[in-house]
């Protein structure tokens, strides 16, 4: 009851509280690059490259027709000989039409972060057919692929699906095409539905009373409101306008939100990928307006999640039934999570979403912890997702059980990845956004009393062309995590550049048998796991060339309410037994072996159970229709 009455009073505060004008902006301890100064490179290895690829041939066998299929009928323009999406974009579907408002975002990023005019060309064209639907519909800046008596249903608790949702997506679509690409046309767009929105809202506000909307927005998944908070946030921030920090409000569930701040656990049976987006709003809320308690939304929710809910991949969600702490999609009760491993675990879109919150705590406190949490996430629940053989086969959820396989995941309407013109599903929207950005996050910089600082995250071959420091690039090599080293080697025409680098040392990593060489010199310094390594030098020349070898180790990790059961790993990347039944390991290690291997073929391992009989092990990331098991009992 305690607990109760403080969570009214932080509601009320919440609802209640009023924009506090932030002095001094929030300072962020580190800051991403552009996505146009980071680009994946060429590698014998690089799962972030070959899937960006592949997603990118996914991109283009999409046709703009079809893609516009259900705007086109929704302002009743012809169709005649154009053929319907299925999956969720089918003409029946609710949230028809979110998946373009997806491509939107993708398109601008594949632009950026590889320069694909082709695809901004072809999503100039995709804004231009919308702007036509828009002026159709006449309906004061509203803008769907559904009629907008789907948000009078919404009003009269009527069954319909994310409304809301769908209209942030395409919202953010227009905003990137317009804040990147300077499409103008989009930028008005977006404007004009802001406007419908706003008066929307306040007709609901004029009409109903506060529960009715509590009850419009927050009561049930199918009313999934998405990232609308954050947006909604991100455009009080730029324009100072109040009616969007009003608007922002509104979708700031006080129950959720406020039992968060007070950092308590009650995420299990809730569904995970409605709830990640809201906390990313206080996120942003919280960077715009300095309001502590907001800050502490993320933080707390991220803690929660990352020690209650995860499984050794970084991902979060998914049980093996349709209630309670076994639901599908949700999170799971954190002392009952042995008990939901099966072939539907962890769903890609919330893997997705957890990125961003990790990012944003990285970008606050820059601690290496959450760097060290992003590349688990990023190399065993992002990696791995999409069947190589083809493009657009991707994965819903991944499974985590024994004796499972990505074909025979369980998916929404389906069993195994998804099909290319039948599925788009949310892990399908998610998807083609993330595999455009794989090469944000890699490095980070900050830049104090005028001196800058490199950070480097992630090990993955690329380029970065460091704008603030003239005719400067770092070149990063390296075909990780099949081998060990990444090499670093500096590009100027300048005599020297001053500037300090900080490399990640890993949680993982094997102290004593990893090391540092700059032009061929062994630095004689201790890597501590955990920490950053700031390099001796502060000034660096053309060629200078650093070699970092990170040694990895076998090792195991237990799942949160078992001691017993345990997930094997080598440095980050988790793997999974090529076998039907989970065999029982020695507590010792050494059982497992590591096969030889090149850059050329995936890690391999072999492990000898306390059977004595022998099973080979792969990255989780490497397998595609093995089956396989992730945890195993230990004697
Ligand atoms: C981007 O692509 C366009 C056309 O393909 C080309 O003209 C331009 O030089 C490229 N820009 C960069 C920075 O590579
Ligand atoms: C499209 O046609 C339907 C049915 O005739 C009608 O109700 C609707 O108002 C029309 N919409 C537009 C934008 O013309
Ligand atoms: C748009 O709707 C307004 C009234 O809402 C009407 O006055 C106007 O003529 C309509 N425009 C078109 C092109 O149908
Ligand atoms: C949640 O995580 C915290 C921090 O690791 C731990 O102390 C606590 O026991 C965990 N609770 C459950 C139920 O797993
Ligand atoms: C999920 O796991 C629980 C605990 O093992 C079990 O009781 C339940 O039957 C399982 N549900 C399904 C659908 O497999
Ligand atoms: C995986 O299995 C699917 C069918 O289940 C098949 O279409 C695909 O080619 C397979 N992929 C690989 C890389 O073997
Ligand atoms: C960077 O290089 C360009 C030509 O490549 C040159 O014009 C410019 O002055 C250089 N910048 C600095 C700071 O040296
Ligand atoms: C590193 O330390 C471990 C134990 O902490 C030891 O077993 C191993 O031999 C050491 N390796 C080297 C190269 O010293
Ligand atoms: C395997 O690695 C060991 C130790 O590095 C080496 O001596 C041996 O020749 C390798 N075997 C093969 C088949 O590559």
């Amino acid at each position: 009851m305690k607990l109760l009455g403080v969570v009214v009073f932080i509601i009320v505060h919440l609802v209640n509280s009023v924009p506090i004008p932030c002095e001094t902006p929030i300072s962020n301890k580190l800051t991403p690059f552009f996505l146009q100064q980071v680009h994946l490179v060429d590698s014998v290895h690089s799962p972030s490259l070959a899937g960006q690829q592949l997603n990118q041939a996914y991109l283009d066998i999409l046709p703009v027709d079809r893609l516009l299929y259900t705007y086109y009928r929704n302002a009743n323009l012809s169709v005649e000989g154009i053929e319907p999406l299925g999956g969720w974009e089918s003409p029946e579907s609710d949230i028809r039409g979110v998946f373009l408002a997806f491509y939107l975002q993708a398109s601008v990023k594949a632009y950026l972060a590889y320069n694909n005019t082709r695809q901004l060309a072809k999503a100039q064209q995709l804004v231009e057919q919308l702007s036509r639907v828009q002026k159709i519909l006449n309906d004061s800046g509203f803008l769907a692929a559904w009629p907008s008596e789907n948000l009078r249903k919404l009003e009269r608790l009527e069954k319909v699906w994310a409304p809301i949702y769908c209209y942030e997506k395409l919202l953010r679509g227009l905003s990137d095409m317009y804040t990147f690409t300077g499409m103008t046309l989009a930028g008005s767009m977006m404007h004009d539905m802001l406007d419908y929105l706003y008066t929307w809202m306040v007709h609901c506000a004029n009409t109903y009373p506060a529960s009715h909307w509590h009850t419009m927005i927050f009561s049930t998944t199918d009313y999934e409101y998405g990232g609308i908070s954050e947006f909604l946030y991100e455009q009080y921030g730029l324009t100072r306008d109040e009616r969007f920090f009003w608007m922002a409000q509104q979708f700031d569930d006080g129950q959720f939100l406020g039992a968060l701040s007070l950092n308590a656990d009650f995420l299990q049976g809730i569904h995970a990928n409605s709830h990640v987006p809201p906390v990313l709003g206080s996120g942003r809320r919280y960077s715009i307006t300095g309001e502590q308690q907001y800050r502490a939304i993320l933080e707390n929710f991220f803690s929660l999640v990352w020690n209650n809910h995860t499984y050794s991949t970084g991902g979060s969600n998914g049980g093996n039934g349709s209630v309670g702490f076994y639901q599908q999609e949700h999170y799971s009760d954190p002392n009952r999570l042995s008990q939901t491993l099966w072939n539907n675990n962890q769903e890609f879109c919330v893997q997705y979403n957890m990125l961003k919150v990790i990012r944003v705590l990285i970008e606050w406190t820059g601690q290496v912890e959450f760097m060290n949490a992003y590349e688990r996430v990023f190399v065993n629940s992002i990696w791995g997702t999409q069947d190589p053989s083809g493009p657009g086969h991707m994965l819903y959820s991944y499974p985590l059980g024994e004796g499972v396989s990505k074909p025979t995941a369980v998916s929404s309407g389906g069993i195994g990845y998804g099909s290319q013109f039948d599925s788009f599903w949310c892990c399908y929207t998610t998807a083609i956004d993330q595999w455009t950005k794989m090469s944000d996050s890699i490095y980070f910089f900050q830049v104090e009393n005028e001196a800058s600082s490199l950070y480097v995250n992630l090990f993955v071959a690329s380029q970065l062309d460091w704008q603030a420091h003239d005719n400067l690039s770092i070149r990063q090599t390296t075909t990780f995590p099949r081998e060990t080293t990444t090499v670093l080697t500096v590009a100027t025409i300048l005599d020297a550049v001053p500037f300090r680098i900080y490399l990640r040392v890993p949680s993982w990593i094997v102290a004593n048998e990893s090391w540092i060489e700059i032009n061929g010199v062994r630095q004689q310094m201790t890597l501590t796991p955990s920490t950053y390594a700031l390099l001796a030098s502060t000034s660096w020349k053309n060629n200078d060339r650093i070699v970092y070898n990170m040694a990895m180790q076998l090792h195991v990790e237990p799942i949160n309410d078992n001691p017993q059961l345990v997930s094997i790993l080598f440095g980050p990347i988790v793997l999974g037994g090529l076998i039907n039944k989970a065999k029982t390991l020695s507590r010792d290690v050494t059982s497992i072996r590591q096969v030889n291997t090149t850059a050329y073929e995936p890690l391999q391992f072999e492990a000898t159970a306390l059977d004595g009989s022998t099973f080979r092990l792969l990255p989780l990331y490497e397998i595609v229709n093995q089956t396989y098991t992730v945890y195993f009992p230990l004697e």
